[in-house]
């Protein structure tokens, strides 16, 4: 079988019972599946696991099985399997990129590091592996914050790749990171205008945002935060409406978990696509999960002198969230 679409391309019978056959092969395999919130809402309901990309790393380094699926993108799969070099991880779809993780390709960002000689290196965790090779530390968007602070006060630091992210961490510390000016092509696109005329339509609703959006749109918000920490705030609040400015899918999970609120996603600028939605997260299907269960294909592979270094900052990022009691 080959994988050379990025994904296993084999046909697959009618009469197959997709969900209940990937259970079967799950369990046949020992394999768990790990799923992100922004996965198709079918995937997330089969998951073993569910969770941020904070969680997703911090559940890969712990887990004892021998077959880790990881419905997710990349730069999700590669963070999996450097923690887990000894296990195979799996990705239905290889092609699930990220655009943020391409707005920082490692060589560019390596000239950019020379040029500012005496800096600590901050990567978000949507990079690729070579770029988390040449951080210091990685943090999410659940731990960035803290993980910023840790450092001492006069310590010069690098921000990258995300340019909002980078903003609303200086914003919220005090500090002046120098900032890798990437972005992310669902994030950026919410409407400001759009986000007020829908607090004119539900104007007891509370905005919340993920830090990718832009700083206009996280004015707006009551609660900005990962996704994790956008769930916990509507599961926590006595509010009952939402404007969620993130990708859509992790309203599936608010709806399941708060069956009497009411969730509304955020519009984009251009009203005619889907762009709430990350397309490349939605690469992953139920049809591609089955056969990369059924092949164990594809598999992600990282080299192992990238892998080595990349292991290090990750490692530092889950002693710290530890450490913070996260
Ligand atoms: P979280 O870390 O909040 O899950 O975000 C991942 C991501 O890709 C945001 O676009
Ligand atoms: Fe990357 Fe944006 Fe998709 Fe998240 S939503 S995976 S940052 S492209």
């Amino acid at each position: 079988m080959n994988v050379d679409k990025g994904y296993v391309d084999a046909p697959i019978d009618s009469s197959v019972d997709l969900k209940k056959e990937i259970v079967r092969l799950k369990h046949e395999k020992k394999a768990v599946i790990l799923a992100h919130y922004y996965q198709k809402e079918d995937i997330q309901d089969l998951a073993d696991y569910i969770g941020d990309s904070l969680a997703l790393a911090q559940i890969a380094a712990k887990i004892d099985a021998p077959i880790i699926v990881l419905c997710g993108v990349n730069f999700m799969g590669e963070t999996a399997k450097i923690l887990c070099p000894d296990k195979k991880v799996l990705i239905p779809d290889i092609n699930a990129g990220c655009s943020l993780a391409d707005s920082c390709p490692a060589d560019d960002f390596e000239k950019f590091i020379e040029k500012h000689p005496g800096h600590k290196v901050v990567s978000y965790v949507n990079t690729s592996a070579e770029v988390k090779a040449l951080s210091d530390v990685l943090v999410t968007s659940t731990n960035a914050k803290l993980i910023v602070e840790s450092f001492p006060k006069e310590e010069k630091l690098i921000f990258g790749p995300d340019r909002n992210l980078g903003n609303y961490i200086n914003s919220v510390t005090g500090r002046n990171m120098l900032l890798w000016d990437g972005a992310c092509h669902v994030h950026e696109q919410f409407s400001v205008e759009k986000i007020i005329e829908l607090k004119k339509q539900y104007p007891e609703a509370k905005v919340l945002a993920h830090p990718e959006c832009k700083k206009t749109v996280l004015m707006l918000a009551d609660k900005v935060g990962s996704t994790a920490a956008l769930l916990n705030f509507a599961v926590e609040s006595r509010e009952k409406e939402f404007i969620v400015a993130t990708e859509s899918g992790i309203i599936h999970e608010m709806r399941k978990k708060c069956k009497d609120k009411n969730f509304i996603p955020a519009p984009a600028e251009d009203s005619t696509c889907a762009c709430n939605e990350c397309s490349f997260m939605k690469l992953n299907t139920l049809e591609k999960l089955y056969n990369c269960l059924r092949y164990e294909m594809p598999e992600v592979q990282v080299k192992e002198e990238i892998a080595e270094r990349a292991r290090r900052p990750i490692i530092r990022m889950l002693e710290i969230s530890e450490s913070l009691g996260m």
